[in-house]
């Protein structure tokens, strides 16, 4: 049994001692538990300070561990508020369950954040070291972003393969704090309240509640193994009266699809007949595994495609940097719009994105990269076809983090989300990436989450609850 178990096994323990005892009783001794339980004072530890976090209990060093005087419940009355606040745009059920954060042991198929092992961290380490030491960590960056940072991402842009005249300049391009923020201000910034929107189904759930949260009606379309037809793009546009389309050419999340060039220009040749916008969420640039993505902003001269990349998932989660890129009036309306919101983006975190993105270290990590992802995802889809069946697996992804799975639709995901998850694996059910209706029972695994070496006893789990 490991610390995990054994831990919460104490907690239960003490939680039992602690419901019979009154206030001020004296709890078991450390030393006890590590006798009773065979374990390291460690593990206890770790046990009574979840009930000391909760105010269950008190420890006095070098004397022992106390049952708390219980807090007088608290009932305020909050229900005034339902009537003053009236209707809501969004609601809880708007954030999908991949953002749940799962307890120590739970085998975590449902997030969708890279583990340690996958990011730079000793780069991102000495970068965040070495700002913290420079004039990041007292100048006001300018709104827009570091200059340099800028630079850097409009040259990864025109390092794409593109058309001629269309490589954006650091001008183009304001630096955000992650992707999510810039989906808000990109859909409040050029559109109104009441104005639809179109989007792949399904699609990122985060982008959905953005939309949703700024008061745009969602108009889906269906996506496939690629893209979505031109000619369903064109129709959307056309009957709803939107301007916006919000898709992801490369590594979709979830599908993980990716548009064909001959695809892009379709699509491009709709957006542009129609005076339209595409807003490209690139969050996946930098997990390319048998491709590398190809933006759709390098072959946009005129402002047609609004451009998202962040650097959250590639570098730490403590990262919070990404950038916009824009062009004309609608470049200048998404600069208020973040100013407004957030004024500017911390200077330190810019630098030492920057500091890691330009260091010689980052390509020898993103070649690393890139073959420890084949590695997991080719490990999880092995278990998931030969555990759950080929026909589970939607396709395997050129790139990315995510399988996309199909179960029979007689399969109540939610209902085989929670089962899974009090056997011990998280997995996203798929209902939370479609606007609408979804129209079959999926989920979503996230291969760049857990350690690999438990793909097949969480593969194996779930495919006991589905009874094969
Ligand atoms: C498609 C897509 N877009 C945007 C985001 C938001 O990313 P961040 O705000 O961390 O940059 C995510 C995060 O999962 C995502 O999957």
């Amino acid at each position: 049994m490991d610390d995990d178990s054994t831990a919460n096994r104490i907690e239960l323990h003490l939680r039992s001692l602690v419901r019979a005892a009154s206030t001020g009783q004296r709890l078991p001794s450390t030393r006890s538990l590590v006798e009773q339980f065979s374990v390291s004072a460690i593990t206890v530890q770790r046990a009574v300070q979840r009930l000391v976090q909760e105010g269950l209990v008190i420890t006095r060093p070098g004397t022992g561990n106390f049952v708390a005087a219980r807090r007088a419940m608290s009932r305020p009355d909050f229900s005034w508020q339902t009537t003053t606040l009236g209707p809501s745009r969004n609601n809880p059920s708007a954030i999908s369950a991949a953002m749940t954060q799962t307890t120590p042991g739970i085998i975590p198929l449902h997030s969708g954040y890279p583990s340690e092992d996958l990011l730079p961290i000793a780069l991102v380490r000495s970068a965040l070291a070495r700002a913290s030491r420079g004039a990041a960590v007292t100048d006001r960056p300018a709104m827009e972003g570091l200059p340099e940072l800028r630079a850097w991402f409009a040259s990864e842009v025109a390092a794409s393969p593109g058309s001629p005249g269309a490589a954006p300049s650091a001008d183009d391009v304001i630096i955000v704090p992650g992707s999510q923020s810039a989906l808000a201000s990109i859909f409040r910034a050029l559109a109104q309240p009441g104005d639809s929107i179109v989007m792949e189904s399904p699609t990122y759930w985060g982008a959905i509640a953005a939309a949703r949260q700024a008061g745009l009606v969602i108009v889906p379309i269906a996506r496939g193994a690629g893209a979505p037809s031109a000619d369903a793009l064109d129709a959307a546009l056309v009957t709803s009266g939107a301007r916006l389309f919000y898709a992801q050419p490369n590594f979709a999340n979830p599908t993980g699809a990716i548009w064909s060039r001959a695809e892009s220009d379709a699509i491009l040749g709709v957006i542009r007949s129609r005076d339209a916008f595409v807003i490209e969420d690139d969050w996946a640039h930098d997990f390319g595994i048998d491709e590398v993505a190809r933006p759709l902003v390098a072959h946009d001269a005129d402002g047609h495609v609004v451009y998202i990349r962040s650097l959250t998932k590639s570098l730490s989660s403590a990262v919070r940097v990404g950038a916009i890129i824009a062009r004309g009036p609608a470049l200048a309306r998404i600069q208020v719009d973040r100013t407004v919101t957030d004024l500017y983006v911390s200077g330190t975190l810019q630098a030492a994105a920057l500091e890691v993105m330009t260091s010689p270290g980052w390509r020898a990590h993103a070649r690393r990269l890139q073959s420890a992802l084949r590695e997991r995802r080719d490990t999880l889809a092995r278990a998931v076809v030969a555990e759950l069946g080929a026909e589970t697996l939607t396709a395997l992804p050129r790139g990315g983090i995510n399988l996309w799975l199909r179960f029979d639709d007689r399969v109540d995901v939610a209902d085989l989300a929670r089962r899974s998850l009090a056997a011990g694996v998280a997995i996203a059910p798929g209902t939370d990436w479609f606007p609408t209706e979804p129209p079959g029972a999926y989920a979503r695994l996230n291969y760049s989450g857990p350690r690999p070496d438990r793909f097949g006893e969480a593969i194996h789990i779930l495919a006991e609850l589905l009874g094969r």
